[in-house]
């Protein structure tokens, strides 16, 4: 799928995606924007997938959505957090009572339970934590089972220097975002209670920017891949070059180096010279 198809078929879905936004609880902040759930909900529909898995729920913004989604297709529904002592925890616990019958709520670190959550039926991934490259190594071995269909990656706006650019190098053409200009102008409207909501936890957030910081991205951002004639030495390179990377932020030095702000000095550096 081209992003301009995808654009196109996320036109004919957004009515009845308004309605199940409309049913839903107030947007808790951390969650995942309606402009790129939206997205989700027309992957879910065109790629006819019977499961869904979501890493990452905190507040269960995402949850709730996509909860309704599956509720509404009959598709079975799995949702991993890993933080069980969060206050986020209560919160995600009660608003996602009512979707018992469809959303089961796991505890546990994605790594270990989506493997195990995966059988023969046709599966979307969505991937809010973990984030960066441990999110990436996730999706990767995630898309090297055959019952995968697409896998999602959220955080992935073009300043996430760890994440976007691997993306796109790996992926290419291939790789369908929310943060594509034609799909901002056209589903940005639904975002308008994200940014509110979000704002009173996070001051400072707005299309283009957070805090004092323009943003090269509209919002937080989905990227999708689907898992159709991937080329399975280029999967095993970029596993290979994400393993590599994770050896480094997961040394010693690294972690003294983010500890004492080099690494965010050096990154500034970087974007003002390139
Ligand atoms: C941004 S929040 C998720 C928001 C949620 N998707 C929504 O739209 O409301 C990220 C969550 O991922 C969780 N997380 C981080 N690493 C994880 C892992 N390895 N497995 C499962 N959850 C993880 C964090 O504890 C945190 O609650």
């Amino acid at each position: 799928m081209k992003q301009s198809e995808l654009n196109n078929k996320a036109s004919s879905y957004v009515d009845s995606y308004e309605v199940i936004k409309s049913l839903s609880s107030t947007f808790e902040p951390k969650g995942i924007f309606h402009s790129e759930l939206l997205m989700a909900y027309t992957l879910i529909k065109e790629l006819g997938v019977e499961k869904v898995i979501e890493s990452g729920r905190a507040r269960g913004q995402s949850t709730e959505i996509i909860a309704r989604i599956c509720q509404q297709d009959g598709l079975e529904f799995h949702s991993i957090e890993y933080d069980d002592k969060s206050p986020d925890v209560a919160v995600a616990e009660k608003r996602l009572a009512p979707y018992k019958d469809v959303c089961t709520l796991h505890y546990g670190d994605g790594f270990e339970l989506m493997p195990k959550l995966l059988d023969g039926k046709d599966t979307l991934i969505i991937i809010d934590g973990p984030k960066g490259v441990w999110a990436q190594k996730l999706g990767l071995l995630m898309l090297k089972k055959e019952n995968v269909k697409a896998v999602l990656f959220h955080d992935t706006h073009r300043d996430a220097y760890d994440s976007r650019p691997r993306l796109e190098r790996y992926f290419g053409r291939h790789l369908l975002v929310s943060d594509d200009y034609e799909y901002v102008d056209a589903f940005s409207y639904l975002d308008d209670v994200c940014w509110q909501e979000t704002n009173k936890f996070f001051d400072g957030y707005a299309p283009y920017k957070r805090y004092n910081t323009i943003m090269r991205s509209y919002a937080g951002t989905l990227s999708c891949v689907i898992n159709n004639n991937i080329d399975e030495t280029m999967l095993d390179n970029y596993i290979n070059d994400i393993n590599r990377s994770i050896l480094v932020k997961e040394s010693l030095l690294f972690r003294l180096a983010n500890k004492i702000n080099l690494i965010s000095m050096i990154k500034n550096l970087h974007w003002k010279l390139t």
